[in-house]
């Protein structure tokens, strides 16, 4: 598989696969695992000295403890490490010890690190665009399998820190030309074919592309960027992402507290540019079609304003409830045009309602789907690559407070309820009917550090999304 491990906008990202490295018999430090029950039986059949060294570091046998065990060389010390089931590592069962350990290479004992092997590579990111940050040590796990799980676990890890970099850049340097230059960088290492539709030539095709972006400076020029990849024989995918580098709320201006992390509302482009490049990687036997909408909502003298009454690519006509809904508004025209090329299914992500983050949180991206196999079957690998997506309902009886007086369809709902539903059907209005198409209100940002994975930038349902294209395209 073709990895571009240095494909990170301007910079060159952590070389996760130097981490994990096939199991060849190398010299490297034991990891015990024990289970906060198992601990006592374990700790009687080992060396006084280990027995003394594990009391004196307070090892106190709850999930994420570790101690250092000494050996009988200087060199040849171990690790005891406790998790919730060494025989069903999850994505983040060593994470913390990789956080703690120094510089080194490490070794499982009887166990091997499966699902784990991800977070002990997220363990290693930090972002450090502006800062020297204090970066973990560079320690290895190895791991014993086949030379593609390796290529796979990497290719995952480089695509979160994708979105993770992308995501913290502030929108000064992370504006719809940044995003553009990202799709190009994928475009030029894979041999796909890159269009990119930019300010006054928004006008007559994406007039809702168009009419959202068009108050920033034409350096930051609302623009649709398209890049098409694969044998045009293949089953023809479409992936979205909604990429608002920077959403004041425009006239309908936000609070700042409201405002302050919204250099985060590209995360949806910032996912989606992350599921191609595990598509293009992985070479999937599919033709994929990228959309990615990138404007700002920005407020200027030509602004778009509450009131107003716009066009859009499918012909509908939309009155603006609130300039602050501008997501959908930049997704409609592009579902539009993906749906024209008749993709058999469609993917969108998207930072797109607060009521999202009100009803799940932070950790579960909304899912939304007419399609009930989809929809099991992103909730069932979801949970088994530890990305869990939670399903919301795309409630017909909602529709109606979409309704406009004297536009086909109003842009935001009126009585503030049940507002990620109100978003999806909206974008549901842009679909063709018929097509398989699932829809993420993803947060794209975490807003306390858990193990691997520090405040700021997330994926969340990327990997859900990509496990499904896998078992649904990948052959052999
Ligand atoms: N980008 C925001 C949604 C958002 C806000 C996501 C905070 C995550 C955290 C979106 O453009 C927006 O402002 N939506 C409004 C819609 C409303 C005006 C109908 C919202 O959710 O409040
Ligand atoms: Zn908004
Ligand atoms: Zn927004």
């Amino acid at each position: 598989m073709a990895r571009r491990s240095d494909l990170v906008y301007g910079r060159v990202m952590t070389d996760f696969s130097s981490l994990l490295q096939p199991d060849k018999g190398q010299a490297a430090h034991d990891i015990h695992l024990v289970t906060a029950d198992g601990f006592e039986d374990w700790l009687k059949g080992r060396p006084e000295r280990e027995r003394e060294t594990v009391k004196a570091q307070n090892f106190d046998a709850a999930a994420d403890a570790m101690a250092i065990l000494p050996g009988e060389k200087a060199d040849d010390w171990s690790v005891l490490a406790c998790v919730a089931d060494p025989d069903n590592l999850v994505s983040w069962s060593l994470s913390k010890t990789a956080t703690a350990l120094p510089s080194g290479e490490y070794r499982l004992v009887d166990h091997e690190p499966g699902r784990a092997a991800l977070g002990w590579l997220l363990a290693h990111y930090a972002f450090d665009r502006y800062k020297e940050s204090d970066k973990p040590a560079k320690d290895r796990i190895l791991l014993t399998g086949k030379p593609h799980q390796i290529d796979e676990i990497v290719a995952l890890a480089e695509a979160t820190c994708l979105v993770r970099d992308l995501v913290n850049t502030p929108a000064e340097d992370m504006g719809p030309a940044d995003l553009q230059k990202v799709a190009e960088e994928i475009a030029a290492e894979s041999v796909a074919a890159l269009t990119v539709t930019q300010g006054k030539d928004l006008e007559k095709g994406y007039p809702m592309i168009h009419a959202v972006g068009r108050a920033a400076t034409e350096d930051r020029a609302p623009r649709l960027i398209e890049l098409e990849w694969g044998n045009p024989k293949h089953p023809r995918i479409a992936i979205v992402g909604k990429g608002v580098v920077f959403d004041s709320g425009g006239l309908d201006i936000k609070s700042s507290a409201g405002m302050l992390i919204m250099k985060k509302d590209m995360g949806g482009a910032a996912h989606a540019l992350a599921l191609a490049n595990l598509v293009i990687g992985a070479q999937l036997p599919v033709r994929l079609h990228l959309l990615i909408p990138a404007v700002e909502n920005s407020i200027s003298a030509n602004a778009f304003r509450p009131g107003d009454i716009i066009a859009s690519r499918k012909g509908l006509s939309v009155e603006i409830g609130n300039t602050d809904a501008e997501g959908r508004l930049i997704l409609g025209d592009a579902l539009t045009r993906a749906c024209e090329s008749g993709p058999e299914l469609v993917i969108d992500f998207a930072t797109l309602t607060g009521a999202a983050r009100v009803a799940l949180g932070p950790d579960l991206p909304a899912l939304f789907t007419d399609d009930e196999d989809l929809a099991a079957e992103l909730a069932q690998v979801g949970t088994a690559v530890d990305d869990p997506v939670w399903r919301l309902p795309l409630w017909d009886g909602y529709e109606e407070l979409l309704r406009s007086d004297i536009a086909d369809i109003g842009n935001a709902a009126t009585n503030g309820m049940a507002g990620a539903s109100t978003a999806a059907l909206f974008l549901r209005k842009f679909v063709e009917s018929g097509t398989v198409w699932a829809h993420f209100d993803t947060y794209a940002w975490r807003g306390s550090a858990k193990p691997a994975r520090p405040k700021g930038g997330e994926a969340l349902g990327l990997r859900a999304s990509w496990a499904v294209l896998k078992q649904r395209y990948a052959t052999g």
